[in-house]
C-alpha cells in the first residue's frame, strides 16, 4: 500500500530513501504481529536519529484480497495508530450470480491466492486447460494442447505463517499442476505454459517503485531503496535483481540452518527482526 504523496508536506521532514516491506514473515505471522513491527513503523515514522521520517510501501506475494483489504487487515493485526494507508473497502465483487460452468466459456486462468483444496483445484484447472475451446463440458481437447492461457501470482514454494513450521505456498500448487501436466500430456512434449507474476519478478518491482515515486512526487532518481524480507528467493532476489538494497530477517522462511537451500543473491545485510532492519536502514542513511 502506498502511503500518502508528500506532494503537500515540505520535503525536510522526509529522508529521501524509502522503504518496502515485504509482510508475511517481516510484520506479521498469520494472526500474529511480529513484536518488533510497531516500534519499527514508529522508526520510519520519525523516532530515529535522522529525526526525518521513512517513506514505506509494502510488497507482498499474498494476494486473494484487494490491496486495500489487505492493507486493511495488516493494520488491523499490527494496531499501528498510523497504521497502512487504508482505502475504502470496495463493494464485494461476488453478486452471487451462479454460471453453469459446463457452458460457460472460460478464457483464462489466474490463481490469485494460495488454493485451499488442492484436489479440486487442480483438477477444475485442468479440465479447464485440457477443454475444447475453453469449455468444459466439451470434454478434453486430445492433442495435448493448452486450450486457455494460466496466470499465477505468486511462485512462494513455501512461506511463513504463526504456525511452528512453514506452508507451502502458490508455488507449491503451481509445482502440482505441473507434474500432472508432464505425466499426462508430456508424450507430446507441451509443458504447462504459464506466466508467472509477483516478487521476485521484474513487473512487481516496476509497479512498486512507480508507487514510491508518487509519494514523493518524483522519478525517484538516485533514491535509496531498502528491501525489508524474510524469504531469500522472492524477497531477496527480487530486490537484488532490480538493484535495490535488501534487508533479510531471520523471523520468516530463512534461518542461518537453512541458508544453504535458500539463499541465491546475497543481501546487503542478515538482522534478527524487522526493528534491526530499520534501525540498520537509519545507519545507513546517516
Ligand atoms: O501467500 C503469501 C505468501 O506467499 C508470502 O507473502 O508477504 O511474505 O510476500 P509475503
Ligand atoms: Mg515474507
Amino acid at each position: 500500500e502506498t502511503g500518502k504523496s508528500l506532494s503537500s508536506t515540505p520535503s525536510s521532514l522526509y529522508s529521501g530513501a524509502a522503504v518496502v516491506f515485504d509482510i508475511d514473515g517481516v510484520l506479521i505471522r498469520g494472526k500474529n504481529a511480529i513484536p518488533q513491527a510497531v516500534k519499527a513503523l514508529r522508526i520510519l515514522d520519525g523516532e530515529n536519529k535522522l529525526n526525518k521520517k521513512i517513506p514505506f510501501v509494502t510488497l507482498t506475494n499474498g494476494g486473494g484480497v484487494t490491496e486495500a483489504e489487505k492493507a486493511a487487515a495488516v493494520s488491523k493485526i499490527i494496531d499501528y495508530p498510523d497504521g497502512l494507508d487504508k482505502d475504502d473497502l470496495p463493494v464485494d465483487p461476488n453478486d452471487g450470480s451462479m454460471s453453469d460452468f459446463n457452458k460457460e466459456k472460460i478464457h483464462a486462468v489466474m490463481v490469485f491466492h494460495d488454493p485451499r483444496d488442492y484436489g479440486r483445484d487442480l483438477q477444475i484447472i485442468y479440465d479447464v486447460l485440457k477443454s475444447k475451446d475453453g469449455v468444459i463440458g466439451n470434454g478434453y481437447e486430445n492433442s495435448g494442447k493448452q486450450s486457455v492461457p494460466l496466470y499465477f501470482s505468486n511462485s512462494d514454494l513455501i512461506w511463513s505463517t504463526d504456525f511452528v513450521s512453514p506452508r507451502f505456498g502458490q508455488g507449491a500448487f503451481r509445482a502440482c499442476l505441473e507434474t500432472l501436466w508432464d505425466k499426462t500430456n508430456g508424450d507430446g512434449g507441451n509443458k504447462l505454459e504459464r506466466i508467472l507474476y509477483g516478487k521476485p519478478f521484474k513487473v512487481q518491482y516496476e509497479y512498486t517503485e512507480n508507487c514510491i515515486n508518487s509519494i514523493f512526487n518524483d522519478n525517484g532518481n538516485g533514491r535509496n531503496v531498502y528491501a525489508i524480507g524474510d524469504n531469500p528467493l522472492s524477497d531477496i532476489d527480487g530486490a537484488h535483481n532490480y538493484g535495490w538494497k535488501s534487508v533479510l530477517v531471520r523471523t520468516g522462511v530463512y534461518s542461518d540452518q537453512t541458508k544453504h537451500k535458500y539463499l541465491n543473491s546475497n543481501p546487503t545485510a542478515i538482522v534478527d527482526d524487522v526493528e534491526q532492519a530499520v534501525q540498520w536502514i537509519v545507519d545507513q542513511e546517516v
